[in-house]
């Protein structure tokens, strides 16, 4: 089993008692979103893990994505009357809880089966969106079902048109209020980490195997629910031969066109009347492009360091990004946060939101549903006490003022 703590070998540790992260079940005791990721850590198989926290090649994109928030520092005002506080913000025109939305992540039926529903009852609940993945595992019509979730349909254009046509009119019968097009993952990043867990493609080797027995109750629940979950939105799309878990996620891996480009996002944009949000763009030549394809939203994202490594994070491009975007559309940035302090940079730093994705996944790992929602009230609770520190009471008093550039530039 990984060393839940070997995380904590912060440089004030030197002279200290030895620490250890919670990793028990009481979510009342998981103080952080770190605490979370040790419980998740100590319940998930190492196979999951890997898949859930690797990156692509060197990680160089995944580190970049925490340590660009280091590279900021909060310059506080004093004796400000912080008494009545609140994160609440709107976004893509509804009321959020906070500007917080949790993240499209794929094979959520790996780490808890349920995965989607969970996550979407627990955004409900928190009083944030949910972006429902592609390579989910739920039915979306399912998910809908959460009373009052703010549902969004991510989109990975794969096979031909019929299928992203046939997605998006199911996305808009089932209530989803946004689509979400993931521009930047066509071609599969190259996930050494994970690779190293298979003996092939298809096949976990024999030590995966092993480890995975190590977790009884992951494998009664896997048991329980038909071992590996299968992709429910998009496994009719592939053919009969291609349906298993691994052999479905790679079919739709190898069928997504490297030719995708800006005439396909006018397409699904003149297909598709609400709000539309694409995810994953950083060059500022690629804002610009967005705003002429009519986006009402970008997300700045190198898709958790999965994708092309050595890029820059979302938050790098950020003040660049919104010179350019002016009111015009949104922004969200999504990478790397892990703390109520990131969410309150990205937003001195002109961001609407920021799309979060491991962090609620830690809390699903942990105690599945209830594990995200305590991972939505650890990132909330946290960045409403380090906005009243800062001197703020709402989030459009958080401005470019209340940072300054951790080292001279
Ligand atoms: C396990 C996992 C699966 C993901 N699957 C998708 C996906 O299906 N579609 C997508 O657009 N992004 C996907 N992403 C990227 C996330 O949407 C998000 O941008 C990223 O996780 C943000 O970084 P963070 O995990 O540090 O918050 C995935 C990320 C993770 C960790």
């Amino acid at each position: 089993m990984p060393d839940p703590n070997r995380n904590t070998a912060l440089a004030q540790l030197g002279g200290t008692p030895h620490r250890r992260y919670y990793t028990g079940r009481n979510l009342k005791r998981a103080v952080a979103i770190e605490d979370l990721r040790a419980m998740a850590h100590r319940r998930t198989p190492r196979f999951v893990l890997e898949y859930l926290e690797g990156g692509a090649e060197d990680e160089a994109t995944l580190l970049r994505e925490r340590t660009s928030y280091a590279d900021w520092r909060f310059v506080p005002r004093q004796l400000v009357d912080v008494s009545e506080r609140s994160l609440t913000a709107e976004i893509l025109g509804k009321p959020a809880s906070a500007p917080m939305i949790v993240a499209p992540t794929g094979l959520n039926g790996l780490f808890r089966p349920g995965g989607d529903i969970a996550l979407a009852a627990a955004a409900a609940h928190a009083g944030v969106p949910f972006v429902q993945s592609t390579m989910s595992n739920d039915r979306m019509e399912d998910v809908a079902c959460a009373p009052g979730l703010h549902h969004w349909w991510q989109l990975y254009v794969f096979g031909g048109d019929e299928i992203w046509q046939e997605l998006l009119r199911r996305a808009d019968a089932a209530g989803c209020e946004a689509l979400v097009l993931t521009t930047n993952a066509q071609i599969f990043g190259n996930r050494e980490w994970s690779a190293r867990t298979q003996s092939s493609k298809t096949s976990p080797s024999i030590p995966t195997l092993a480890e995975t027995l190590l977790h009884p109750p992951w494998c009664a629940r896997a048991l329980r629910y038909g071992v590996l979950p299968s992709f429910r939105n998009v496994v009719d799309f592939v053919p009969k031969g291609s349906r298993s878990f691994f052999e479905c996620a790679f079919w739709i891996r190898d069928h997504q066109p490297t030719s995708l480009s800006w005439d396909t996002v006018a397409k699904i944009r003149a297909a598709w009347r609400k709000p539309f949000v694409l995810k994953g763009v950083l060059h500022p030549d690629d804002v610009r492009w967005a705003l002429d394809a009519g986006v009402d939203a970008i997300t700045l994202s190198s898709h958790g360091g999965r994708q092309l490594d050595w890029t820059v994070a979302g938050l790098d491009v950020l003040p660049a990004a919104r010179e350019i975007v002016g009111d015009r559309a949104e922004i969200y940035v999504s990478g790397g946060v892990r703390r109520g302090t990131d969410m309150l940079k990205a937003l001195a730093l002109g961001a609407d939101a920021v799309m979060a994705g491991r962090a609620p996944l830690y809390g699903l790992c942990a105690e599945g549903r209830a594990g995200v929602e305590r991972a939505l009230e650890i990132l909330r609770d946290e960045a409403l006490d380090a906005m009243g520190l800062l001197g703020a009471s709402s989030i459009s008093e958080i401005g470019r003022d209340l940072l300054a550039p951790a080292a001279p530039r």
